[in-house]
């Protein structure tokens, strides 16, 4: 099958790569001439896992090749995937401008029964717009469908190729027949279902996620206060079958390029259709105030942050993948500096310079190579994300045995007994 996907940024390049492993004929298409340039050498201009072989074996056996023209792109294209970025718009709502750009660039090019999918996160209403964008330019008769992506930064290749389900919106048979026919190799449940069915469900499932980490971190925050210690409760809560084991993440909030702009939609889409008293605005507001409340409860409990050395270790919003996007550094290390810290950061993989463009970093911070150098003579060790480099670290390697040093763990990663015993002043999230 011809398959083109209009936008090679996370999700584009991920799936355009493993279509390709299908023995698919797939093209790349994307505004952005740098990013083309570097995947037309087989350079992914961002870390995840896997990818950049993946994408060089299929550049190599002539399936995967990538474009910014337009006409290339879709004029033999049997199912155009739009996987553009939806970012929120100032009122919270879904900015769908890529996807409005897209649909008119794409129109004057699509051959006769084009099936034409949104994959990117955009709330029910959207493929109608899409259609009626594409029939202002062409004549020719094409089909519209929904396809979520679940996949997750960081195990994207994987997610990809073992989806725990393909959801695909449509509302005719010969839609579906293709869509299921191009999933087929993926091996998984197929969900078939209306579009607006489908887009809700993308929604859902970020919300729902969201909610369990505000949730568990408001348990947290009630620990705090009567010496519960929030792992143990998540193991005892684990064993129930309704509940279970996994997806409990007390911390600082969740953060990422989806979720924070996923809850954010939600709610003011429920607002724009008059429900207004809806739980994802509590959650995107407590979820928002969460950082700031517990860097005020972390200055209270070290006297200060005026002055004091500093090491944040991990800056990407989580680990295996180099994207900062509403990662909880880049809300943190400002404040930091603001009350006149000085910070050395620490991350294998991102860069705090090339996130923020910055020519160099600003005064009084260092992102450094190692954990070591990191924390060398630091009176407050911040650990935020939970990379194998920082929690297989010995920190008991660089205590600086005259010194007091605070050692903040954020994710509950570390010991709390064996920090103590090394003479860190400890503090986890939800433990007394
Ligand atoms: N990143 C994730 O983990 C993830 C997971 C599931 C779903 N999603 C959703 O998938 C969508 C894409 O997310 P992403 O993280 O891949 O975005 P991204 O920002 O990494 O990439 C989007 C790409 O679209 C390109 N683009 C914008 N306008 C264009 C146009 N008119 N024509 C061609 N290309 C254009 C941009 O240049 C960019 O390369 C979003 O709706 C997102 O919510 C993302």
């Amino acid at each position: 099958m011809n398959v083109t996907f209009i936008g090679t940024g996370f999700v584009g390049v991920v799936s355009a790569a493993v279509y390709a492993s299908f023995g698919n004929n797939v093209i790349g298409l994307d505004v952005d001439e740098k990013k083309i340039a570097s995947l037309e050498k087989s350079i992914v201009p961002f870390y995840e896992p896997r990818l950049e072989n993946l994408l060089k074996q299929q550049q190599l056996n002539g399936n995967l090749t990538f474009t910014t023209d337009y006409a290339t792109a879709i004029k033999n294209a049997d199912v155009i995937m739009i996987a553009v970025g939806t970012p929120s718009a100032p009122d919270g709502q879904a900015d769908l401008k890529y996807i409005f750009a897209s649909s008119e660039s794409l129109a004057a090019h699509i051959k006769e029964d084009a099936i034409v999918v949104v994959k990117s996160t955009v709330p029910p209403g959207t493929l109608e717009k899409v259609e009626e964008i594409i029939k202002t330019k062409t004549k020719v008769n094409f089909f519209t469908a929904s396809v979520p992506e679940f996949l997750k930064e960081g195990s994207a290749v994987d997610d990809t190729l073992h989806p725990d389900r393909v959801v695909i919106g449509a509302t005719s048979p010969e839609v579906f027949s293709v869509l299921e026919k191009l999933h087929e190799p993926l091996n998984a449940p197929i969900v078939k279902v209306k579009p607006a069915s489908a887009q809700m469900a993308k929604y859902t499932a970020n919300a729902y996620l969201a909610t369990r980490i505000t949730f568990i971190n408001q348990i947290a925050d009630l620990c705090e206060k009567n010496g519960a210690d929030v792992d143990d409760i998540v193991r005892a809560i684990g064993w129930d079958k309704r509940i279970g084991k996994h997806y409990w993440y007390p911390g600082l909030g969740y953060g990422g390029s989806c979720f924070p702009k996923d809850v954010k939609e939600l709610a003011a889409y429920s607002r724009a259709i008059n429900e207004n008293d809806n739980l994802f605005n509590k959650i995107n507001e407590i979820n928002e105030n969460r950082i700031p409340k517990l860097l005020q409860k972390i200055e209270n409990k070290v006297d200060g942050f005026e002055g004091k050395n500093i090491a944040v270790l991990g800056l990407s919003f989580k680990p295996n993948t180099d994207d900062m996007r509403e990662a909880p550094a880049t809300r943190i290390i400002p404040v930091l500096l603001s009350k006149e810290a000085k910070v050395k950061s620490f991350d294998p993989m991102a860069s705090w310079k090339s996130f923020f463009r910055l020519e160099n970093l600003e005064e009084n911070h260092e992102q450094t190579k190692t954990v070591e150098e990191a924390v060398a003579q630091a009176d407050i060790i911040l650990s935020l994300i939970e990379w194998p480099e920082i929690t297989s670290f010995d920190f008991s390697k660089t205590r600086v045995s005259n010194k007091s040093q605070w050692f903040i763990d954020v994710r509950n990663q570390f010991s709390k007994k064996n920090l103590e015993e090394q003479g860190y002043k400890y503090l986890g999230i939800g433990r007394s």
